[in-house]
């Protein structure tokens, strides 16, 4: 009797779970809406995949709706559980892109479990930055520069702590943050890892090895050139993993195994799947490892020491007939209230987050970007001529300068 009404207050758990996470309508989602709302758009996959351990939840960067039908939309970091047993959920938007000051949201890079803190590639002028996003008060820390093609090679060693990044040198930052050390320069690489003594690094030839203990070292050892450049990889205690994308030919693309005690065996290197992918990483006792295609999948692999991996898709950005609980764009926080740096503007009952600064303010009418100084264009405030938005982004003037009157009669600025 008693086991009988553990499983029944167990299953309406479960219940309640799904209930909370999947959604019809915006009223499924809680006490918190409008500030959140069901989603039923599809999450289309930007570079990069991480996975936390304790949550057992798969971590990916991406847009809801399409990455460039939606340019107006922000990024999002959003999870799912690693059995596929609940929709996919958006955390919380990457608000930090813009086209004013250039950054654009590439790759994650890395997912820290401790702090549950995403590390993110953007685009910026002339280079790619990478860091730390901050979902706290949304800002962009860029720790790292690179003129390197995506994705920049950054490592965790989990049983020390240290940080090993490739910019422009291989480079190891100690846990307790007081040193860096140089091991190897120049070199840029994409991936690195590391077994025992030896630290193992992938770039767009191949795959290299040296000491862990090198200092300043000149050159690396050659354990193996690829036919293919390598968008993610992973490894095992028994084998690296190699994610390639349709870039190279039908013939490459895909996911590619080696065994460690073969690295330098060409005819090792096999094929264990075809899918596009630019996301591969493993769970921490490596029993399963997770990719990310660009088709838009989450795959599950499981058994891949055997002859016969099994893989499982757990995500399929085709599949969204049920809807996901997500705050709505740029609003964040536990509650989807906040809107931060930014003010809540509201339009037909709807809450909008406006972020001052980095992207124009939406409106249906001139008037409401205090016209002629602002105007409204494809549902967007934009400035007149070379007019900027005041840092509260309620009007548009000529700071530091004198308003006068162009050909058209409308108001440009004189410094
Ligand atoms: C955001 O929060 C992080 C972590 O608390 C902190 O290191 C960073 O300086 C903060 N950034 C800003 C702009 O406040
Ligand atoms: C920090 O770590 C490095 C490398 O492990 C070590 O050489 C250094 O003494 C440590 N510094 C402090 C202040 O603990
Ligand atoms: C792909 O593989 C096929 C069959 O092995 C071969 O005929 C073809 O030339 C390869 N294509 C490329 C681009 O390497
Ligand atoms: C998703 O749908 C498109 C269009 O119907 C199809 O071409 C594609 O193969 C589908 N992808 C997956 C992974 O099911
Ligand atoms: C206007 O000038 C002040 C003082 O020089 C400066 O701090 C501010 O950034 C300037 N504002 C603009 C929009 O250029």
């Amino acid at each position: 009797m008693k086991i009988y009404q553990f499983v029944k207050i167990l299953l309406l758990f479960v219940c309640l779970l799904e209930l909370v996470l999947t959604c019809q309508y915006d009223w499924q989602c809680g006490n918190n809406q409008p500030f959140s709302q069901c989603s039923h758009d599809a999450f289309d996959l930007l570079t990069g995949i991480g996975y936390d351990d304790s949550l057992d939840r798969v971590i990916l960067l991406g847009k809801f709706n399409g990455i460039t039908s939606n340019a107006n939309e922000p990024p999002y970091i959003a999870s799912l559980p690693g059995n596929g047993g609940s929709p996919l959920q958006g955390d919380y938007p990457i608000i930090t892109d813009s086209t004013t000051i250039y950054h654009r949201t590439q790759a994650l890079i890395h997912y820290d479990q401790t702090l549950k803190l995403v590390y993110l590639e953007a685009a910026q002028y002339n280079s790619y930055g990478v860091g730390p996003y901050f979902s706290s008060n949304n800002s962009f820390v860029t720790t790292w520069r690179t003129t390197n093609l995506i994705p920049f090679g950054m490592y965790v060693d989990e049983s020390t702590g240290d940080t090993y990044t490739c910019e422009y040198y291989l480079q190891r930052k100690a846990a307790n943050g007081t040193s860096i050390e140089m091991l190897l320069q120049p070199v840029r690489c994409n991936h690195i890892t590391r077994i025992g003594e030896k630290i193992y690094y992938v770039d767009q030839s191949g795959m290299y090895s040296l000491n862990r203990d090198c200092n300043q070292c000149r050159q690396a050892d050659l354990v193996i050139r690829l036919p293919f450049y390598t968008t993610a990889f992973a490894r095992s205690s028994s084998a690296f993993y190699f994610g390639v994308t349709h870039s190279f030919g039908t013939n490459y693309t895909g996911i590619w195994q080696l065994p460690i005690d073969r690295a330098s065996d060409i005819s090792y290197l096999k094929k264990i799947h075809s899918s596009s992918t630019h996301g591969l990483i493993f769970n921490r006792d490596a029993i399963k490892m997770f990719a990310a295609t660009e088709d838009h999948q989450v795959l599950r692999f499981e058994q891949l020491d055997t002859t016969n991996p099994t893989s499982t898709t757990i995500y399929n950005h085709n599949q969204t007939t049920e809807g996901s609980c997500r705050c709505r764009s740029k609003f964040s926080g536990t509650d989807c209230r906040t809107c931060n740096p930014g003010t809540v503007r509201w339009l037909n009952g709807i809450p909008e987050c406006v972020i001052k600064g980095t992207g124009p303010i939406s409106c249906l009418q001139d008037y409401e970007c205090k016209y002629p100084y602002g105007y409204c264009s494809n549902g967007y405030c934009k400035c007149q001529n070379d007019l900027t938005f005041s840092d509260t982004l309620d009007r548009c003037d000529c700071f530091n300068g004198t308003i006068s009157w162009d050909n058209n009669g409308l108001p440009k600025c004189s410094k």
